[in-house]
């Protein structure tokens, strides 16, 4: 079997900014001045720091599957490529029926019984080569990424882990790629997993990029078996999408404290350069998409920090129901802060 590639926007990820990267790059290139170091603070999947890999990177998530995924993607750790390359292929070509943690808890839900008693298979090797000292860090993140990649390519999902289609033929087999990442990251590059506010505190930076969610939608909620798989501490599971337990994972973001939070964040950043991805959901969805900020409390708390400029780009929402969003845009706000 070929051993593919895959590079770091071949995932689904609610909110994902791949395809605004001429736009995010267009106005920084355009308005910041002098920047060396990249702080992004709530990444995701790294998509955005992606675009400034000529910059020192730092990274942080809450989630640990999206650290996992940065720390492959952007840690200036070297790796051995053949070596990561030659324990893909050999995941590739396992067959097995064993029962484990995942084969138990989630056959035949977002995979078959088949794929899920491979998926923990291949976790659990992975764990046991970083325990032997076989694998660095780096090494383990890049394989969990692998997996975690290859996991989103056959899950029987509409992209996240809600809730699963009953009664399907599972017709995909897991297959697991390559992740093209350099070995020649920036060597002050960091990656963090804390709550955000907790970061600002330790972080200085040129640019501080936030892109926080929008709307009372947890994101621990909608990749917990992701995030299960990244963590492997093997806890226990219930309800029908299988989650486990998740307290310490929810962000405040996506409640009525979310301005609140946001202005504690914005007040402890040290940085020059200040940029909001928000898009203008306001009052316009369903209750569950409203946005959790309001503009007059963005504009109020920047405006604190520094002088601020807006710019917008149309984008197509993300609607899950009946509610047909038209006039959604996405914006950037920039704050130039005070001295
Ligand atoms: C809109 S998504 C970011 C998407 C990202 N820009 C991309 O292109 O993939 C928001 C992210 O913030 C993270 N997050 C939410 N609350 C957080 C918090 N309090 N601290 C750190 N990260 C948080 C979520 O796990 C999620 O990955």
């Amino acid at each position: 079997m070929v051993l593919k590639s895959t590079a770091i926007n071949n995932r689904r990820y609610l909110g994902n900014k791949y395809k605004l990267l001429p736009f995010i790059k267009r106005v920084v290139n355009e308005n910041c001045h002098d920047i060396n170091t990249f702080a992004d603070l709530f990444a995701g999947t790294g998509a955005v720091s992606s675009a400034f890999t000529d910059k020192t990177i730092i990274t942080n998530d809450i989630l640990y599957s999206n650290y996992i995924c940065n720390l492959a993607w952007f840690s200036s750790q070297k790796f051995d490529v053949e070596k990561i390359k030659s324990i893909i292929a050999a995941y590739n070509i396992i067959q097995t029926t064993e029962l484990n943690y995942m084969s138990e808890n989630f056959a035949n839900t977002f995979f078959s019984a088949e794929d899920c008693s491979k998926i923990g298979v291949v976790r659990e090797n992975i764990e046991q080569q970083y325990k032997a000292g076989k694998i660095n860090e780096r090494e383990r993140a890049l394989l969990i990424t692998s997996l975690l990649y290859a996991m989103d390519k056959i899950a029987n999902t509409c992209g996240h882990y809600d809730a699963y289609r009953q009664g399907v033929k599972f017709d995909k087999h897991i297959e697991l790629y390559y992740p093209n990442a350099s070995n020649d990251n920036g060597a002050e590059n960091f990656c963090f997993n804390e709550d955000i506010n907790t970061v600002a505190k330790k972080v200085e930076a040129d640019i501080v990029y936030l892109d926080p969610p929008y709307n009372s939608r947890q994101y621990c909620d909608a990749y917990h078996l992701l995030e299960n798989v990244a963590r492997w501490e093997k806890p226990a599971v219930e309800g029908i999408a299988r989650k486990m337990e998740r307290k310490s994972l929810k962000s405040r973001y996506c409640t009525k404290a979310a301005a609140e939070s946001f202005e504690d964040l914005v007040n402890n950043l040290n940085c020059r350069y200040i940029l909001l991805s928000y898009n203008n959901m306001n009052k316009k969805g369903n209750d569950r998409s409203n946005a959790k900020i309001s503009d007059d409390d963005i504009l109020r708390i920047l405006n604190a920090k520094g002088r601020v400029q807006v710019f917008s780009e149309g984008y197509k929402a993300f609607t899950t129901g009946k509610s047909d969003i038209q006039d959604n845009e996405e914006r950037l706000f920039l704050c130039i802060c005070h001295e």
